[in-house]
């Protein structure tokens, strides 16, 4: 048997905000992430509002989106935004370039997607097109959904149905410029960011920040956070470039944000199947997920560099695991299906965003339905929820919550050579004051017993959920949606502790009685 590992709450220390961004969706035009997965037409059989399928804007609210990055991606820069505004039935018909050449008819453009946003409650993330696009379209793109109807961009809005300005919570400046987004030198980049970021101005009344004159320097919070691109896993040269650039500013541009991709992939192109694998690749994968932490570690460090007042965060617009395609399906497509593995896996990265979470306070997992480490898969008018759907669901309750540091000896899992740790544990203290601590058993063959301490409280009981399933390849399928749920879990009081056994491969999200 193993010996039970002991977890001390640290309840006594909180740190920084765990911002609920970090829990944000990224939706591209890309195989079936936005045609069939979100949007089926106003006049489809399937439950729909102004064309917006019914079933996923209710899963999507159940886990309170925070925000959603749209419209890519790589298609981000080969989008003309006037392509997907007016009359859907002339509207331009298009080639998705990048993703297995199929054809964009426009349908879904900046009206439906905000439209999409309001029904899901979240905000938005807007990825302006730099790679192929111009300032002025950028300029023009963002006064069309961001001034009022005193503009000319406001009232041709309103013509086309919308009155009121919209709200751009972050403005992406490019994606990948460094790969196809324009394959840009960092220091090419970091001129064009600079006109980007100056002339594609947000209009939106309650956004601008306003001119106190008793503060000056007051931060309007409802400012929309302007993102440059960033690095690419381990190449710090978007860093150092961007971020020297941006200690050089002056008053004449600005950017809030710098973005960081990172998938969990033992090597590209990505081969490992998302069905029917072995512990051997669930231990690979998970082994390079957790890279994640030194990445962000060495990219905060040169952020701290040039900002040591944390000035500018770390958004890690795209991240989550990319498999083999599907046998079957499109080129270009990226369908993957989602096993517990993936449900561990995102697990880890939030726990590593959170304690990260001075510097990390945005992220998007790629992506929210049909594409990559997907939330949802729909087939027609079906639909099933994800492991890592319910991952999000179980940690709601860290949006918005308070760091709170945990003391514990991670063990040891070995598979192979490959050493892995055997337990996670990230705790935080919620907006409504409770303690929650997220525990994470990486182990596929042995439970372990945790036995969780909190000095100086007098913790009685805890009590929550855990994901767990037969195998780490279980799926959740259209006709076995339920196979990967999250049931309950608690933990015993003795003495001054509370004991827990976790599940062999298994996430648990405990609230602790205080
Ligand atoms: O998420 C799929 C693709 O991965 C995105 O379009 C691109 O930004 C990244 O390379």
């Amino acid at each position: 048997a193993q010996a039970p590992i002991a977890v001390t709450i640290r309840a006594d220390r909180p740190g920084p905000k765990i911002d609920r961004h970090i829990f944000g969706q990224f939706a591209e035009h890309l195989g079936t992430g936005i045609y069939g997965g979100v949007w089926v037409g106003p006049k489809s059989k399937i439950p729909n509002v102004r064309g917006i399928r019914s079933d996923v804007v209710a899963a999507l609210k159940a886990i309170r989106v925070p925000n959603v990055r749209w419209p890519g991606g790589c298609f981000a820069d080969e989008y003309h935004w006037r392509d997907g505004i007016g009359d859907p039935a002339k509207r331009r018909v298009t080639v998705n370039s990048n993703w297995g050449g199929s054809i964009e008819n426009n349908a879904f453009g900046t009206h439906e997607f905000f439209d999409f946003v309001e029904q899901i409650g979240t905000e938005a993330y807007v990825s302006i097109n730099v790679g192929s696009g111009s300032y002025q379209e950028a300029a023009d793109w963002v006064a069309y959904m961001t001034a009022d109807t005193r503009n000319t961009a406001g009232q041709e809005r309103a013509a086309n149905g919308h009155k009121e300005p919209w709200r751009i919570k972050f403005l992406g400046i490019g994606n990948e410029t460094w790969g196809c987004g324009g394959n840009m030198r960092p220091e090419y980049y970091a001129d064009e960011l600079k006109r980007y970021a100056r002339f594609a101005r947000n209009y939106n009344p309650a956004q601008v920040t306003l001119n106190n004159p008793a503060d000056p320097g007051a931060v309007n919070p409802n400012r929309m956070l302007r993102v440059a691109v960033g690095p690419s896993d381990d190449d710090t040269s978007y860093t150092e470039g961007v971020m020297k650039a941006w200690k050089g500013r002056d008053w004449s541009w600005d950017i809030e944000g710098l973005s960081m991709h990172s998938y969990t992939v033992v090597k590209w192109p990505p081969s490992y199947d998302s069905v029917n694998f072995g512990e051997k690749e669930y231990a690979d994968l998970t082994a390079a997920t957790l890279k994640m932490d030194a990445r962000l570690k060495t990219h905060s460090a040169i952020m701290d560099k040039f900002d040591p007042e944390k000035k500018v965060t770390l958004i890690v617009d795209e991240w989550g695991v990319w498999l083999a395609k599907l046998p079957g399906s499109p080129e270009g497509f990226l369908q993957q299906q989602n096993s517990l593995r993936d449900a561990i896996i995102a697990a880890l990265n939030f726990n590593i965003f959170a304690r990260h979470a001075d510097r990390v306070r945005g992220a998007n997992i790629a992506q929210m339905v049909n594409v990559l480490q997907a939330m949802i898969l729909t087939d027609e008018a079906k639909m099933v929820l994800t492991p890592t759907y319910h991952i999000h669901k179980m940690y709601l309750p860290f949006q918005d919550a308070t760091f709170i540091p945990v003391q514990f000896a991670a063990g040891e899992y070995r598979q192979g050579t490959t050493v892995l740790p055997r337990v996670d544990a990230v705790a935080a203290r919620s907006s409504d004051g409770k303690l929650w601590l997220s525990l994470v058993n990486l182990d596929p063959n042995h439970d372990a017993t945790i036995r969780i301490a909190v000095p100086g409280v007098r913790a009685r009981a805890a009590s929550g959920t855990v994901l767990t399933a037969p195998q780490v390849n279980t799926v959740n399928s259209f006709d076995r949606p339920d196979a990967v749920v999250p049931r309950p879990i608690s933990a015993q009081a003795s003495g001054d502790a509370l004991t827990v056994r976790l599940p062999s491969k298994s996430v648990t999200m405990l609230v602790v009685a205080e």
